[in-house]
């Protein structure tokens, strides 16, 4: 039976030497459900999804995936990968002098026996995802093609076809469409909204409210390295949330320390 939540976070906390840049932090994401985390620069999204990602181990807390507790010392990036948690990185989540093909299998090889890498079969895969799940035609791509030849919006697709690929549980999109022509926002759009068709979970991080607001069903805020809202989309409109995060941003909501 399927967990009802993909992820826990019961009092994360983590310091960067004296910087605390998360504090206290309770979250709940259920096994098909679309939140956006929201908030302004600095407030800790991304420091949140690298301790959920296994990039940065919490100075404190409980981490619980699809209701299994974590433990924080055996915990990694790869372990992130094997419990079925994808990332695509605002900063680079591909190899830029790397070809295509090698960037499906970063950290999870196809091998053959003695434990050569299959590259045939690798780029066969390669192949698949690319027409099927990303939809890359003609234009030259190929799987051979470098990471560095592609746009913001090819590099976003090939990071989450991979993660179609290997049929993440939890995707996380930390501001995937920085720098994208509207086509190319569009594209990811449609995919977060293929992740909640196809039963999964996903965080989708962006200071573009329009887009956040169109695909999440709740919304988390955050300030200072502290969650100080957690909305359902049907407890809100797009210029409520709006207003309610400018609010923040204007330092309206200072509270009491
Ligand atoms: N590796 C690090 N070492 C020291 N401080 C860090 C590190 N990573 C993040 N921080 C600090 O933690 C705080 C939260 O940063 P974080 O990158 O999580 O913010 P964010 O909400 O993702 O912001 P943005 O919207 O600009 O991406 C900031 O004050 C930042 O300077
Ligand atoms: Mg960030």
């Amino acid at each position: 039976m399927a967990a009802e939540y993909a992820l826990q976070m019961v009092n994360i906390e983590k310091y960067f030497g004296r910087v605390c840049a998360l504090r206290n932090v309770n979250i709940a994401i259920g096994s098909n459900e679309i939140v956006g985390l929201i908030g302004d620069n600095g407030a800790g999204k991304s420091t949140m999804v690298k301790v959920l990602t296994g990039v940065h181990r919490p100075t404190s807390g409980d981490m619980y995936i699809a209701g299994r507790k974590v433990d924080p010392r055996r915990y990694s990036v790869k372990r992130a990968h094997e419990y079925g948690i994808e990332t695509v990185y605002q900063d680079k989540s591909l190899g830029e002098k790397q070809v295509l093909w090698r960037n499906f299998f970063i950290g999870r090889q196809v091998t053959l026996p003695f434990g050569f890498i299959n590259v045939k079969k690798e780029k066969e895969i390669a192949q698949e995802i690319m027409l099927n799940t990303i939809g890359f035609r003609g234009r030259g791509i190929t799987v051979d093609s470098k990471v560095s030849k592609l746009s913001g919006g090819e590099r976003q697709g090939v990071a989450i076809g991979r993660a179609m690929h290997f049929e993440a549980e939890l995707i996380v999109l930390d501001e995937p469409t920085v720098a994208l022509s509207l086509k190319e926002v569009r594209k990811v759009l449609d995919f977060v909204h293929q992740i909640k068709v196809g039963g999964k979970a996903c965080i989708y991080i962006s200071h573009t409210i329009t887009d956040v607001y169109e695909v999440a069903d709740r919304f988390i805020v955050m300030d200072r390295g502290e969650i100080v809202g957690d909305i359902r989309k049907e407890d809100t409109s797009l210029q409520e949330l709006d207003q309610y995060l400018l609010s923040y941003s204007h330092g309206l909501r200072d509270r009491a320390e």
